[in-house]
């Protein structure tokens, strides 16, 4: 197996893929920014070469593709529609390696498709899998739990900096296996640096994993000023309006469901479901080298939190 050193991030100008591609260009990879209108790429860094790409269009994707070694799924998960188009593209392109578009909870638990939400990458990862087997093409799914320090200032972590709160659902003891959302970056400098230690399987990748109980006592140690207080909830009847939601928001044609309140309760109930039903701790699956101490953790809450 060839040395993958091209690489195409598709989704360049999201929360992801500006990462994904800061940490490949530092890692001395050659980068080309995919997406779909050249203007919209202007503010990425000027080493890597920028393509305007129509998912809905084979050539589109096979000029796109052409002479790359990989190619990174790092938009928006409206995006995963077009999976077959994007993985038959590169298997006539040549590519070597696929980066799966995940980047989340754990997909690839076994009850995780109660949750409705997944249902674009799981469908995506069943095309790419049986194309892999005809086709033979390589790929790694990369899972990363939440991304704390992004979440936090945008008010959808369970984190209320102005409150002194955290937001406690259900017992407060359901462990949830998290990332600093750097670590997209360095998630796939590591695949890509050594695909064959990643091939064709999903790698698990997590800063650290923490309870809600944990995270009270935790922020209350760090703030000198004040004891931060939980704020319960409980977890009983969000599967069931989560569902409800979801159904009328697809009877309504919602497009931009990764913002409705469907899929942040559907999101929520799987990271706090007692029973780790739908994967949250995953501590054990954690790539060797990857994990920080709490005081890491604590420097990290710390700038998304108090700075
Ligand atoms: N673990 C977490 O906490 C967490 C949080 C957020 C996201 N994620 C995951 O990370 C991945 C990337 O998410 P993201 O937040 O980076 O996505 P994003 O910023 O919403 O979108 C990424 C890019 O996709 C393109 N795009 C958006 N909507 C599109 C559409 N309808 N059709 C075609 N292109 C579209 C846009 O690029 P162009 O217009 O330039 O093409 C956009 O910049 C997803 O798989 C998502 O589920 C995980």
């Amino acid at each position: 197996m060839k040395e993958i050193r091209k690489v195409i991030v598709l989704g360049a100008t999201g929360n992801v893929g500006q990462r994904v591609i800061s940490a490949l260009l530092k890692a001395s990879f050659h980068v080309t920014a995919g997406g779909r209108a050249l203007g919209s790429m202007s503010d990425l860094p000027s080493e890597a070469v920028k393509i305007s790409v129509d998912y809905g269009s084979p050539e589109s994707l096979k000029n796109a593709f052409h002479d790359q070694d990989a190619v990174i799924e790092a938009f928006n998960p409206n995006v995963a529609i077009f999976q077959e188009q994007i993985v038959q593209a590169a298997i006539d392109a040549g590519v070597q390696h696929l980066i799966t578009p995940d980047f989340s909870s754990d997909t690839f638990n076994e009850n995780v498709e109660e949750l409705l939400i997944f249902e674009p990458k799981l469908k995506a990862q069943r095309l790419l899998e049986s194309a892999a087997e005809k086709h033979g093409i390589n790929w790694t799914a990369i899972i990363t739990g939440p991304f704390f320090d992004w979440a936090i200032p945008r008010s959808i972590f369970w984190v209320n900096p102005s409150s002194k709160e955290v937001t406690v659902f259900g017992s407060g003891n359901q462990q949830v296996s998290m990332s600093a959302i750097d670590m997209v970056g360095r998630a796939s400098v590591a695949v890509l640096q050594n695909p064959v230690a990643f091939l064709n399987r999903v790698a698990y990748f997590a800063d650290y994993t923490v309870s809600s109980n944990e995270l009270v006592t935790t922020l209350s140690n760090m703030d000198t000023r004040e004891m931060w207080k939980p704020n319960e909830i409980p977890l009983s009847g969000f599967l069931q309006r989560g569902k409800e939601l979801w159904s009328q928001d697809t009877i309504d044609g919602v497009q931009d469901r990764l913002n409705s309140p469907a899929y942040q309760i559907l999101g929520t109930y799987g990271l706090f479901d007692e029973s780790n039903r739908y994967g949250a701790d995953f501590s054990k699956k954690v790539e060797e080298g990857f994990g920080i101490t709490l005081a890491e953790f604590q420097q990290m809450l710390q700038q998304a939190i108090f700075k």
